[in-house]
């Protein structure tokens, strides 16, 4: 099938068949090719090769078969005109920042970053001369202000991590545009199937694969994509030079991974919709977040832009912290874990966890407080994971 015949097919049916390479016996599921190098039939072929004058693999740091098929997958589904795999999420984030910047340049970034990524751009990048600046998300003339000659790209992710805010990637985009500058967006949250920022204006798209792309828990990953032109001036060289590159293993898991995608991201999204109904009818509830609802506090924007809800419902129980660790600690079929996006629901306490290197101020100007947990909703039935959090509530003396 043609690359192009692939890009006309709805998001369900490329994630079962976009990117396929069949090889001579005929597979139907991907093949796994676990090797580390490619052998050439003469020295004039290896020769070719490394000139770029004759199609083929090298090196599977480079590229590898298995891979590619994840990478066309994930371009198809994106829309994206080239998309490389990383070993993890980060690696996919620091590539495509790093791959952007060099020392005297400035980034500009919203505050609501995961943990790992506001290391990135707060400590790692001014390491290597790259200035940044931290701006509220929602707030349109933070991003104009920020701007500097220097500014390169800025970097957001939406819907936030933990408390699932909302932001305006168009605006935003045009904002970087009209600086010059690009515009990285983490898509994590909210996956390709319910959030297009490339089609929004966004320069770039990373994520984490290791989140509902795998969504099994099994392996790390994680993906970088944009425009042919983006990657190849910014991303390809970087990964093949410091080698963040995937595994052909992880690779073909999460291949495997994309084949369930929709129907899992649209029964856990389903079934986080209701969790957060019930939660919000709790008396013992103090504030719930939860992308879709009326109350949302950027419904309109969700809206705009928007094609599903979240997996993930964020809320306050009465009582901060300690009510919120006897709650989790109560909790019998949702296990705690900082992980997200897995088949298995999973709870965690973000101020002593994935945010906990924030001073308590920087935590409350996120809304992330100490009654505050984020719950990632997995493909249990409703009933089962209603009565669970009801019992919890009920035990934990809120
Ligand atoms: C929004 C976001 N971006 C990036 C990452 C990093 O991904 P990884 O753990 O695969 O490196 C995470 C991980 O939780 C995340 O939630």
């Amino acid at each position: 099938m043609s690359a192009s015949a692939q890009r006309n097919y709805r998001p369900e049916t490329q994630l079962v068949h976009a990117g396929t390479l069949r090889s001579q016996f005929g597979e139907t599921s991907e093949a796994l090719f676990l090797t580390q190098g490619y052998v050439y039939d003469s020295a004039l072929s290896a020769e070719r090769r490394f000139k770029n004058e004759e199609p083929g693999y090298q090196y599977s740091r480079f590229s590898n078969p298995t891979v590619t098929m994840f990478e066309q997958r994930m371009a198809a589904l994106e829309g994206a005109g080239a998309a490389r795999a990383t070993a993890t999420g980060m690696a996919a984030v620091t590539t495509a920042l790093m791959g952007q910047v060099r020392a005297g340049d400035h980034v500009v970034a919203s505050k609501a970053l995961f943990g790992s990524c506001l290391y990135v751009v707060e400590d790692h990048l001014p390491r290597y001369g790259v200035a940044s600046t931290l701006v509220n998300g929602n707030d349109l003339d933070e991003w104009r202000k920020a701007v500097r000659p220097n500014t390169k790209t800025f970097f957001l992710e939406s819907p936030t991590n933990p408390a699932l805010e909302v932001l305006d990637i168009q605006a935003i985009a045009e904002i970087a545009h009209a600086a010059g500058a690009t515009l990285v967006v983490d898509n994590v949250f909210s996956t390709p199937l319910f959030q297009r920022p490339l089609e929004l204006g966004a320069d770039c798209v990373v994520y984490s694969a290791t989140k509902h792309i795998d969504g099994q828990g099994r392996c790390l990953g994680g993906v970088v994509l944009g425009s042919e032109k983006f990657i190849q001036d910014h991303i390809h060289n970087l990964i093949r030079q410091t080698g963040p590159s995937l595994s052909p293993f992880n690779a073909w898991v999460l291949l495997k991974g994309l084949e369930t995608l929709c129907v899992r991201v649209r029964q856990q999204t389903d079934t986080a919709a209701m969790v957060a109904v019930a939660l919000s009818e709790q008396p013992k509830v103090s504030r719930l977040i939860y992308p879709g609802r009326p109350d949302h506090p950027q419904a309109d924007i969700v809206h705009r832009q928007m094609r599903g809800g979240s997996t993930l419902v964020a809320f306050e129980v009465k009582g901060g912290k300690a009510a919120a660790f006897r709650f989790q600690d109560a909790l019998k079929l949702v296990r705690i874990s900082n992980n997200l996006g897995d088949a298995k629901s999973l709870i965690t306490h973000p101020a002593t966890t994935t945010h906990q290197r924030l001073k308590p101020e920087a935590r409350a100007e996120l809304g992330i407080s100490d009654g505050m947990l984020r719950l990632s909703v997995g493909l249990e039935s409703l009933a089962d994971l209603t009565a669970d959090i009801d019992r919890a509530l009920a035990a934990s003396r809120i």
